[in-house]
């Protein structure tokens, strides 16, 4: 789990002023909205008998335990104890953790860690295009793998040909040689591979599209949780066909991911097409979780544990940040700089 990063946790739209909980890290947040519409988050487990807060109720943009009623305020701090006589001073240790939170994209972003607000990351920009133009649609479920392993599988330009050969991956030639830069920033990673020619020339979509289309592929880690795939299909020019698969992974524990994904498109931006293309994407998301779930070591291995081939140099990228920070985590919790 990496540190002092803003999740995306949760789509806006998710959150309203009844609680609700996020699990992350095999911890419990609940989240709501105070009536200024601002998102509030705090631990989801009452100091007094450890009860989810999240099967409480709001009230006065406080929250109510749901065991004993007791408040709790935005900041974390309980303010009222139901049982207490009048004037009874309030236990200091009465308060739970709460957590920065923003809202951009569609999705609710929390903040993990223990930065002042002057220090911690930007939240990540996304490209404008994709934002602003295309049409999403959004989709929400349980894997059971691991959070990594999933976006590993999301930042990989080979398994493609294998995992999703009887998707789109048929119309991509086998036997290519994959090779590319990786350009790396502070927020993530960047990675595209290009193919001259997809499929074969005799095809209805080739036709369609004038000739053997090309496909561009560009792969993006945002750290933490966050993959984009930019896949474009055409000959460079206006009618291509685009499409951005955007996915959240929640690391629920170390063999349970909540995936949060948003399929762009440019193509029939009819709202009556959105479940056809929800279902295109939900199928692509599961070709890849059957074949994930199935690696014999859940949790990411040390990196010398596996084999490692050019065409893994992104995955390797991720890789290399997740040991960075677990080695930095280490730091902090023994003082060992070895
Ligand atoms: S457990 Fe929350 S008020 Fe008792
Ligand atoms: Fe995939």
């Amino acid at each position: 789990m990496l540190k002092n990063f803003w999740y995306a946790c949760e789509f806006s739209s998710a959150i309203t002023n009844k609680p609700k909980q996020v699990v992350m890290f095999n911890q419990r947040f609940v989240l709501y909205r105070d009536s200024h519409r601002k998102i509030v988050a705090l631990q989801d487990q009452c100091p007094h008998r450890g009860a989810a807060f999240s099967l409480g109720w709001i009230e006065k943009d406080c929250i109510r335990c749901p065991y004993h009623g007791w408040k709790f305020q935005a900041d974390g701090k309980c303010v009222e104890i139901p049982s207490n006589a009048h004037g009874t001073p309030i236990p200091k240790k009465a308060r739970v953790d709460s957590y920065p939170v923003k809202e951009k994209y569609g999705f609710v972003w929390l903040f993990y860690g223990d930065l002042p607000e002057a220090e911690r990351p930007p939240l990540p920009t996304f490209p404008e295009y994709m934002v602003r133009a295309m049409r999403p649609v959004y989709d929400d479920g349980i894997d059971h793998a691991n959070y990594a392993r999933l976006m590993e599988a999301n930042l990989d330009f080979t398994h493609v040909i294998a995992v999703h050969r009887k998707s789109f991956g048929q119309r991509i030639p086998i036997n290519k040689t994959i090779n590319y830069q990786v350009d790396k920033y502070d927020w993530g990673a960047v990675a595209k591979v290009n193919y001259e020619s997809l499929g074969n020339s005799k095809s209805f979509l080739n036709f369609l599209l004038g000739g053997r289309p090309e496909l561009k592929t560009k792969l993006t880690l945002y750290l933490p949780n966050v993959t984009l795939a930019e896949i474009n299909v055409g000959r460079g020019g206006r009618f291509d066909i685009k499409f951005g698969i955007l996915v959240a992974h929640l690391p629920i524990d170390e063999n349970t991911t909540r995936v949060k994904r948003v399929l762009y498109r440019n193509i029939l931006p009819l709202p009556w097409l959105d479940g056809f293309f929800r279902k295109i994407d939900h199928k692509l998301a599961q070709e890849d979780t059957v074949v994930v779930a199935t690696l014999d070591s859940q949790p990411m291995p040390k990196i010398s544990d596996e084999l490692h081939v050019a065409a893994d140099a992104l995955d390797i990228t991720f890789r290399k940040f997740l040991q960075k920070s677990q080695a930095s985590f280490r730091e902090q919790v023994t003082g060992d700089r070895g």
